[in-house]
């Protein structure tokens, strides 16, 4: 096609790309009375039962977290943290944070050599890695808040699935063969998840019997049998035998922490996301509002145009990321400024819609003087208003690899989403510096962004449930896949779909999907001055509801997973 008066070079971008991203993976999941999207298809029928018997979003998310734990070991967990964000049925919101916490004892020295050089294997491997697990007060919180049905009745399908065992994908298959050298380095991760016959193919059945024993103790309800008990007390054994600092005394303060959620309007809709110390909301929310002075309609899904402005808000959003957030309890985060719309017009106002602004010149926010693959997400929805956006993870895919003696949990290595030190990229390549330093009974900064996105009006319809895992690209596939539904207008498997790209400031390129580009788009932006780079790996794994005006829930699981979404 060749650009002329009445179709100009704009559009004409815009239908190309639109081209790329259109015919769906397949059909999104449709119903009216209740919605799970989840990675793994086992823990989505989990979830579906619960709220086929009368169980509400909590429930269901319960539910799904511990099957996920079962079905999903790379990044369900007992051994990790997590996010929930909920929507009541009367359309309060709640965030709810259980992000593990640094061990007491632990300081930002002990990742550092002799000349005091960053060893970057010591938050990732070995006992030094391992935050203080949060999912389990999580999950038991969130349910004596908000939950409806028994708890031990959530937790039986996930003792059945560990008990009895389940048949494992070709994905799973192929993630625990990936990871085969890292689960088998632990004496005790090797026992149950790395076969000496051969290597593990879809349909052989994976038993845990130690997690489903583990499971029957924590569906009795008390968090003491996880935090003071005889579990407590191999996390800890096998964190210190590991070369970690954890104590018991770690372990019994560990406490969830409810959090105001973040709000901000885009458009004709508000926007409600994850505060710190998630950074995912905050960034969102910053790039939403840049973007807002542009018409991204106009230059459509995909056009160099539409890469080139996300890419410059993104970049100037991640540069913010890194010098301000943390943990709010440790480090006082400017968060009103960092979202103060003339901050934020003047922000976008120093973007060129002509030229890349090389990432070395965009510094992060100043106060003014005299002021300073793998995680997992899924949404639910129960048909009475209710609506959960978790996110929850272990970091890296299989965590540290560890699993706490004789208890069947994975442990995480969360303490790689600190900053070392100043500077020093983390195993996303994302920096920080003082804001997200190493300290005792600190929460690492995380990019987790569980969003709910309702109409700005006094109504507050629901509109959109979403989130993703990913590490840094957590928050741009969030965003992409809100402006392929509110802006470019794509039917949700569609806007889940889409290949997409990422910005994270540091390094400076845009990172994108292989079919991502077409040639001329790649020039556009090459000659507006970015670096460009491909990649083979998927960027994030979204999992998204939408709901019509007429009641309609859909439901897109991201074929870049192996999720699924089913409605009723
Ligand atoms: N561990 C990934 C994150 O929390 O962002």
């Amino acid at each position: 096609m060749k650009a002329n008066k009445y179709f100009p070079t704009i559009v004409l971008a815009a239908v190309m790309a639109l081209t790329i991203a259109s015919a769906a993976s397949r059909p999104a999941a449709v119903g009216r009375n209740g919605m799970v999207v989840a990675p793994e298809a086992q823990a989505a029928q989990v979830g579906l039962k619960v709220l086929k018997s009368g169980g509400n979003a909590v429930d269901a998310s319960v539910a799904m977290a511990l099957a996920l734990a079962v079905t999903y070991p790379n990044a369900g967990n007992l051994g990790g943290g997590g996010f929930l964000l909920y929507r009541t049925p009367e359309g309060e919101f709640h965030a709810h944070d259980h992000r593990e916490t640094a061990p007491g004892a632990l300081t930002a020295g002990m990742f550092l050599d002799r000349e005091g050089k960053p060893v970057p294997e010591r938050s990732l491997r070995g006992g030094l890695a391992v935050g203080v697990p949060g999912t389990v007060a999580g999950l038991l919180d969130a349910h004596r808040r908000w939950g409806s049905l028994p708890f031990k009745d959530l937790a039986a399908p996930a003792i059945s699935l560990a008990g009895d065992g389940f048949a494992i994908s070709r994905e799973t298959a192929a993630g625990l063969n990936r990871s085969a050298t890292l689960l088998a380095a632990d004496p005790e991760s090797a026992k149950i998840f790395v076969r000496r016959d051969r290597p593990w193919q879809a349909g052989d059945v994976l038993v845990q019997p130690d997690l489903a024993a583990t499971l029957k103790q924590i569906a009795a309800g008390d968090p003491a049998v996880f935090y003071t008990g005889r579990i407590g007390r191999a996390i800890v054994e096998t964190v210190r035998t590991c070369g970690g600092v954890m104590t018991l005394e770690d372990l019994a303060a560990y406490k969830p922490v409810l959090r105001e959620p973040l709000h901000g309007v885009y458009r004709r809709y508000r926007i409600t996301s994850f505060p710190p110390p998630s950074s995912g909301g905050a960034v969102l929310l910053q790039i939403l509002e840049m973007l807002e002075a542009f018409d991204l309609s106009a230059s459509g899904y995909g056009g160099s145009r539409t890469i080139h402005l996300m890419a410059e808000a993104e970049r100037r959003a991640y540069a913010d990321r890194a010098q301000w957030m943390g943990d709010p309890e440790f480090f006082d985060i400017p968060l009103d400024r960092l979202l103060d719309p003339d901050y934020l017009a003047g922000r976008a106002g120093s973007i060129d819609p002509a030229r890349a602004t090389p990432s070395g010149r965009i510094a992060p926010y100043r106060p003014v003087p005299e002021e300073s693959p793998e995680t997992l997400h899924f949404s639910v929805t129960d048909g009475k208003g209710g609506i959960v956006a978790m996110t929850t993870t272990l970091n890296s895919s299989y965590g540290s690899g560890i699993v706490a003696r004789g208890t069947g949990i994975l442990l995480n290595n969360e303490i790689d989403d600190f900053a070392v030190a100043p500077g020093v990229p983390n195993q996303f390549g994302l920096v920080g510096g003082e804001a997200n330093a190493i300290q005792g009974g600190k929460r690492p900064l995380s990019s987790m962004t569980p969003t709910i996105v309702t109409t700005n009006a006094a109504s507050s319809r629901p509109v959109m449930a979403l989130g993703s895992p990913g590490g840094s690209t957590i928050i741009t596939s969030v965003l992409q896949v809100l402006l392929n539904v509110l802006d470019h207008h794509m039917p949700l498997q569609e806007a889940v779909d889409a290949p997409r790209f990422h910005h994270q400031w540091l390094p400076d390129v845009i990172r994108y999907e292989a079919r991502m580009l077409p040639e001329d788009v790649a020039a556009g932006l090459r000659r507006r001055g970015h670096i460009l780079e491909a990649t083979e790996r998927a960027l994030g794994n979204v999992a998204a509801i939408w709901f019509e005006n007429d009641g309609t829930i859909h439901g897109a699981a991201d074929p870049r997973g192996q999720g699924r979404a089913e409605g009723f």
